[in-house]
């Protein structure tokens, strides 16, 4: 296989010079109909969490960069929760939370949230609870597999305010999502917001699967990456289409964002698209 594709997300080493919000999603032809042998497909699937895991091995705590733009896109998570309000504390749950990129920043801007964060490598949660500024008292961190585990094993049932579903719905096989749509149902207060952003359709990193020398497709939109974890590239029409099934969710709000990435060091331009949407608990 080419070079680790997982480059795609470590947005660290980049800079932005040209930014696009869209609602549409313009339309690319995919030549992709060859996909990775089912043997292979299977492991992988199967493998996930191990090779989750293995990705913080590596890269420990240093791949991705803190999500300090959360507040700005999702107000729910920012800092105007009103202080006069007796019990204004808001319970988040962070689906697939890795080494605490959104925890951290998220928690040191608004004193008024507590947060649940799951994820399904033990490695990553080791890092979350090992970090300077975890605190019982403002975080639940806890290793646990949302396409299978039940939440509330976990959370008291139906006590969720905020859902953060960053760059994690992409890493689950796209049979397992209603799984992950019905057990979120089942934490989350009527009312209760979810906040997504994850890879769409047509991003570049999609495109290159697509036309790569190797086989990187798994599925439909879904393909592996060199390191064995997996990515699915989602539309809005698919993302509506999971979260308003059974009625369990409204959608309140949904947009493609587009991002062209420049490393200058590396010389690399990369075009972007990511799919950002909010859904509310019925
Ligand atoms: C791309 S990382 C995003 C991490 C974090 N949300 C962030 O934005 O920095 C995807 C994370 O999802 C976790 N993950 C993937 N599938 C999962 C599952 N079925 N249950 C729980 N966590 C999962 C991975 O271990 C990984 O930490």
């Amino acid at each position: 296989m080419e070079t680790n594709n997982y480059n795609d997300n470590n947005i660290s080493n980049y800079s932005f010079n040209k930014i696009v919000d869209d609602t549409s999603n313009s339309s690319y032809k995919l030549v992709d109909e060859k996909s990775v042998p089912k043997f292979w497909v299977d492991k992988y699937k199967k493998e996930a969490s191990k090779n989750w895991d293995l990705f913080y091995k590596r890269n420990t705590t240093n791949f991705f960069k803190n999500r300090n733009w959360i507040g700005r896109e999702f107000t729910e998570l920012s800092f105007n929760v009103d202080d006069s309000q007796e019990n204004s504390f808001k319970y988040v749950l962070e689906l697939g939370c890795g080494v605490g990129n959104f925890i951290f920043p998220v928690l040191e801007t608004n004193s008024k949230l507590f947060i649940y964060a799951c994820d399904f490598s033990v490695r990553a949660i080791e890092f979350v609870k090992k970090h300077e500024q975890y605190n019982e008292s403002r975080c639940h961190a806890f290793v646990c597999d949302v396409s299978n585990d039940k939440l509330k094993d976990y959370i008291p049932s139906q006590n969720i305010d905020i859902v953060s579903s960053i760059f994690v719905l992409s890493a689950i096989p796209p049979e397992h999502h209603l799984n992950v749509i019905h057990n979120i149902s089942e934490v989350t207060k009527k009312g209760a917001i979810i906040c997504f952003r994850d890879y769409a359709q047509f991003d570049e990193t999609q495109l290159k699967f697509a036309s790569s020398n190797n086989q990187h497709k798994l599925q439909e939109n879904f393909y592996v990456r060199q390191d064995g974890t997996m990515s699915y590239f989602f539309t809005l029409e698919y993302l509506r289409e999971i979260f308003e099934v059974d009625k369990l969710f409204k959608f309140i709000s949904g947009k493609y964002v587009t991002r062209e990435t420049i490393n200058r060091a590396k010389g690399l331009c990369i075009d972007r698209k990511f799919l950002q949407a909010k859904f509310e608990r019925l």
